[in-house]
């Protein structure tokens, strides 16, 4: 809904509180340094342990807002993984006169309520990164691309049939499903043998680590030729276990995972992770920026596809291996060299080129 049409309702709810009513909405606008005219689109983000939320999807969507349109406040919130303080962050954000209400769900499947509460406000909903249903529109990166991705690059570097280990994504996220459906497509083709497979809660590291842990007490290292990590903090995780366990930095199996993190990368480089998923997050923030400005102008985009009965924006990820880390996440801006070649990583990255 247009932001004109939109204030209309807000006036009208405020004529109903009556003058008291009205008196404690002002002060409660000076507060938040809010101003009455102003467009408003609310930014939910569901967790800040992977580093993507905070370090890029926020700052460069608030970024992008402010490039666009001089009169729109963004209203932003991280849910720190809790679905139930997502839920109240939507009633906030609605209480608040959203517009446009730009959500990344913490439980995809979960989420319809929260859709429904902010369009029964009149705001419409953009869904995220993860797709919810009945939500006006989405965005996201190609994600059964991305897990197939993973598998092949797996198959690739592990030249053996077996045995490997598998940690998915989280069962509440939509994404999680179709990084696994795309990864045992490419995996399950090549017959790979898989030896454990998990789902992991909330994406924790720390389950990553501790589940790694577990396998390392039924298999012998020896017999673990490859990871399957869904993202690269489980990756971290793994890695920790497996050197913890013995397993030298030179000879840890294959490992995979996604969000191009800066830790991941300088793993690579280092050899200690066969790969990862670079997703330009600025593209997504980007159009999620641009969407939502304008909509909250009242104009309605021509150029979606359909994904799941919603408009859609859907964007391509990239492999990053220790071979193309200059031509990617160096090339975009993601990293400065300075950032990855660190005084721990100086000699890999010269190793490998990277200067
Ligand atoms: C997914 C998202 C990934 C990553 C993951 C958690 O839904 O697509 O980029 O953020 O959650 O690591």
């Amino acid at each position: 809904m247009s932001a004109p049409v939109r204030r209309v309702i807000t006036l009208g709810v405020a004529a109903v509180i009556g003058a008291a009513g009205l008196s404690a909405c002002a002060a409660n606008d000076a507060q938040e340094g809010g101003d009455k005219d102003a467009k408003t689109i609310a930014l939910l983000l569901p967790e800040s342990k992977t580093t993507r939320y905070e370090a890029f999807d926020k700052p460069l969507f608030e970024k992008k807002v402010a490039e666009l349109c001089s009169d729109c406040n963004v209203d932003y919130y991280n849910a720190d993984q809790d679905e139930a303080k997502q839920a109240q962050q939507v009633d906030s954000a609605v209480s608040k006169g959203a517009d446009v209400i730009v959500l990344d769900p913490v439980n995809g499947a979960g989420a319809g309520g929260m859709v429904q509460t902010a369009q029964d406000a009149g705001a419409t909903v953009v869904a995220y990164d993860r797709f919810i249903d009945k939500a006006d529109y989405y965005l996201s990166f190609d994600n059964e691309t991305v897990g197939r991705m993973q598998g092949e690059a797996l198959v690739k570097a592990m030249g053996d049939k077996g045995g490997l280990l598998m940690l998915n994504g989280s069962p509440s996220d939509p994404n999680a499903a179709q990084f696994k459906a795309g990864a045992h497509s490419a995996l399950d083709k090549a017959g790979v043998k898989i030896l454990a497979e998990y789902d992991n809660p909330d994406w924790s590291p720390d389950n990553a680590q501790k589940w790694t842990g577990d396998q390392l007490a039924k298999y012998d290292a020896s017999e673990i030729k490859g990871v399957y990590a869904a993202n690269d903090g489980q990756a971290g995780g793994v890695v920790a276990a497996l050197t913890g366990a013995g397993v030298a930095e030179d000879a840890l199996p294959p490992i995979t995972g996604q969000d191009a993190e800066l830790a991941a990368i300088q793993r690579i480089v280092a050899g200690q992770q066969e790969m990862t998923i670079y997703k330009p997050i600025k593209i997504e923030a980007d159009k999620a920026a641009e969407l939502a400005v304008a909509l909250v102008n009242g104009e309605t985009p021509s150029d979606t596809t359909d994904f799941r009965g919603v408009a859609s924006y859907i964007f391509d990820p990239i492999v990053v291996t220790q071979d193309n880390v200059a031509e990617t996440v160096v090339k975009d801006g993601f990293y400065s060299v300075e950032d990855i070649c660190t005084d721990e990583y100086a000699a890999a990255c010269e190793a490998a080129g990277i200067s």
